[in-house]
């Protein structure tokens, strides 16, 4: 079974969706640790709760998010990590570390990637006013918002959407589209042809 390693930095509704499909029996994989840059984010509880290891990495207390990474890197194998999920981590990754973990590393962005590569992209792509936005799971790449998708579903915004109402649509999406993804990439059910990722489903 593939080890897992959350990434989080907040409140850890993914985490938690994660947990669940665990729980369940659905999740081809084993949350082994959550790791949080911040100590007071609620997914730590949530994985406490769950009886999941945690760690803090406080990155006030290295001189550089190099540093900081080395004592990552230096848990992930004590725990037999293979896989790494990047679900609400505020902390930019470093290119080193990013390739060292090439096609082990999932993103999840809530938006239709490329479009709004950034923190507030659900808020981004209201006030534009685009009609479909949407949820990317991706594997990270050391290049800026390079990474190869793996899925992506739509969420059509209608007139009478606010942000809150849009935010909770996307979230809900998340909470399914993560799963699967670490589904598809645990089970090694796909490939890669060019930039497309392939899912052997397909
Ligand atoms: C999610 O919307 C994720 O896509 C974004 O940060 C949020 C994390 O939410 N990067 P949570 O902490 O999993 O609830």
């Amino acid at each position: 079974m593939k080890q897992l390693a959350i990434l989080i930095s907040g409140n850890g509704s993914n985490l938690q969706s994660l947990i669940d499909w665990e729980k369940q029996g659905m999740l081809l994989a084993h949350i082994a640790i959550v790791i949080s840059d911040n100590v007071n984010a609620y997914g730590l509880k949530r994985a406490k709760q769950a009886g999941i290891t945690t760690k803090v990495i406080n990155y006030a207390n290295y001189t550089s998010n190099e540093e900081a990474e080395k004592e990552i890197n230096e848990i992930l194998p004590k725990n037999a990590i293979d896989l790494i999920i990047s679900a609400g981590y505020m902390r930019i990754l470093t290119a080193s570390f990013v390739s060292r973990w090439y096609l082990k590393l999932i993103n999840l962005h809530p938006s239709l990637l490329p479009s709004f590569p950034v923190f507030n992209a659900i808020e981004e792509a209201f006030n534009f006013g685009v009609k479909v936005t949407g949820v990317s799971t991706r594997f990270a790449e050391s290049k800026l918002n390079a990474g190869l998708i793996i899925l992506q579903e739509t969420v059509k915004i209608s007139n009478d959407d606010t942000i809150n109402s849009l935010t909770n649509k996307i979230h809900n999406l998340e909470h399914e589209i993560l799963p699967k993804t670490v589904n598809i990439v645990a089970s090694n059910n796909y490939k890669i042809l060019d930039r497309k990722v392939i899912l052997n489903s397909e």
